[in-house]
C-alpha cells in the first residue's frame, strides 16, 4: 500500500507520523515549500509541493487529504478523477453539493471515499455506542456535548460550526443510528471573523435530542459529552477516554483501554481498501454532517427551525 499524505499543518502531521508508523508513507505533499521539505526530510519520503507534480510523478494508491476546508472539494475531485483512495479530513467538502457531486464521482471511478470523523474511533465514543446497541442502560433519548476551546488563530475560512461542531453532529448521528428531522441553532462571533460560539439543537424521531454547545472562548480545553439512557446517565471526556454510568442505585467506571482514535481511524481505512473493514465512515454521512451544518447556519440567521429530510 503507497499513500500520500496533502497538508502537513497542525494535525496533518500528525496523519504523517502514524502513515509513517504504519509503514505506508510513500510521500509528503504541501504547498508550503518549508513544511514539505520538513516532512519529507523527516520521513524520508519524496516531496511534492502541489497536486499536479504529485499526480504527474508518484506511483501511490491513495491520499490524505489535510488542507483547509475550503480546498477540499478541489484536491479531492483531482485525486479521485486520478482513481486515487481519499480520506478527506473534516468538513468532507464546504458545500453540501461539492460533496454529493465527490461521492458520485468515488462511485463511478470504483474508488473510496470516507471523512475524518474521528470520533467514531474514540474508545469512548465505542463503548458507549455498544451500550446504546446493547441497550444494557435502557433507550438512548437525549445526548449533550460540550466542545470549548481558545480560538484557534490559523483557521480562517469556516467558523466553529464547520470547525468543531461537525464531530458532535456526526456522534449524535453514530449514536442514534438515525439522522435528525429538524435544526434549531443559535450562535454569534465575538471575536473570529465566523461563528465562534454555537448552541445547536439536533431534533431526532419520538422527541429524541442532540444538544450541541460548542464556542472558542473558553481558556480550556473543554470534550465532554453525555448520554441519557432510560436506565441510566453515561457521562465521558473524549479527551481522558474515560467513562462513567449513574444509575439509581451505583456508579460504574468500566475498564476502557486508552488508545489513539487517529491510528483506529487511519488502520479502519487502509484495511478497508484492502477489502477487510466495514466500518468505514460513508460518504453519505459525511455529506449528511455538512446539511446539517449548512441548517444549524441557516437557523442562527433566520432565528427558525430547519427541517431536513436525510438519506
Ligand atoms: N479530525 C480532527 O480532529 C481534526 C483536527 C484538526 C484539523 N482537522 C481538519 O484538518 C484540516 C487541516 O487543518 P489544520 O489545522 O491541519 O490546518 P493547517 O492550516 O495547520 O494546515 C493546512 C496545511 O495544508 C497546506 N495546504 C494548503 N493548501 C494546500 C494545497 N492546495 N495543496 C497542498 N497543501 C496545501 C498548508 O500549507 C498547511 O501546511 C481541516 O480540514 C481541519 O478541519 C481535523
Amino acid at each position: 500500500m503507497r499513500v500520500v499524505q496533502i497538508g502537513t499543518g497542525g494535525w496533518g502531521k500528525n496523519h504523517a507520523r502514524i502513515l509513517s508508523q504504519l509503514d505506508v508513507l510513500v510521500a509528503i505533499c504541501d504547498a508550503d515549500k518549508q513544511r514539505c521539505k520538513e516532512f519529507g526530510e523527516k520521513y524520508s519520503v519524496n516531496q511534492y509541493d502541489s497536486i499536479d507534480s504529485l499526480l504527474s510523478s508518484e506511483d501511490f494508491d491513495a491520499a490524505v487529504i489535510c488542507t483547509p476546508t475550503s480546498t477540499h472539494a478541489k484536491i479531492a475531485t483531482q485525486l479521485i478523477q486520478a482513481k486515487k483512495h481519499v480520506f478527506v479530513e473534516k468538513p468532507m467538502t464546504y458545500l453540501s453539493e461539492e460533496g454529493e457531486d465527490l461521492m458520485k464521482l468515488a462511485e463511478r471511478n470504483k474508488v473510496l471515499l470516507t471523512c475524518g470523523y474521528i470520533e467514531r474511533f474514540n474508545p469512548a465514543v465505542g463503548i458507549v455506542k455498544d451500550f446504546v446497541k446493547s441497550r444494557k442502560y435502557g433507550e438512548l433519548v437525549m445526548l449533550e456535548f460540550h466542545r470549548e476551546n481558545r480560538m484557534p488563530l490559523h483557521i480562517k475560512d469556516v467558523g466553529i460550526i464547520y470547525d468543531t461542531s461537525v464531530h458532535d453532529i456526526d456522534t449524535a448521528m453514530w449514536l442514534f443510528d438515525d439522522t435528525p428531522e429538524v435544526i434549531f441553532a443559535r450562535a454569534g462571533k465575538i471575536r473570529h471573523e465566523h461563528e465562534d460560539f454555537a448552541s445547536i439543537m439536533l431534533g431526532f424521531k419520538d422527541n429524541k435530542v442532540a444538544i450541541i454547545s460548542s464556542n472558542w472562548i473558553t481558556p480550556t480545553r473543554v470534550r465532554t459529552f453525555n448520554a441519557v439512557c432510560t436506565d441510566a446517565i453515561i457521562s465521558s471526556d473524549f479527551i481522558t477516554q474515560e467513562v462513567k454510568i449513574e444509575t439509581n442505585n451505583d456508579t460504574e467506571i468500566p475498564r476502557n483501554e486508552k488508545k489513539e482514535p487517529l491510528l483506529l481511524e487511519l488502520q479502519t481505512f487502509l484495511g478497508a481498501i484492502e477489502g477487510k473493514n466495514e466500518l468505514l465512515v460513508k460518504a453519505q454521512h459525511a455529506v449528511n454532517v455538512t446539511k446539517i451544518a449548512e441548517a444549524a447556519l441557516l437557523s442562527s440567521q433566520k432565528g427558525t427551525p430547519i427541517y431536513l429530510d436525510l438519506k
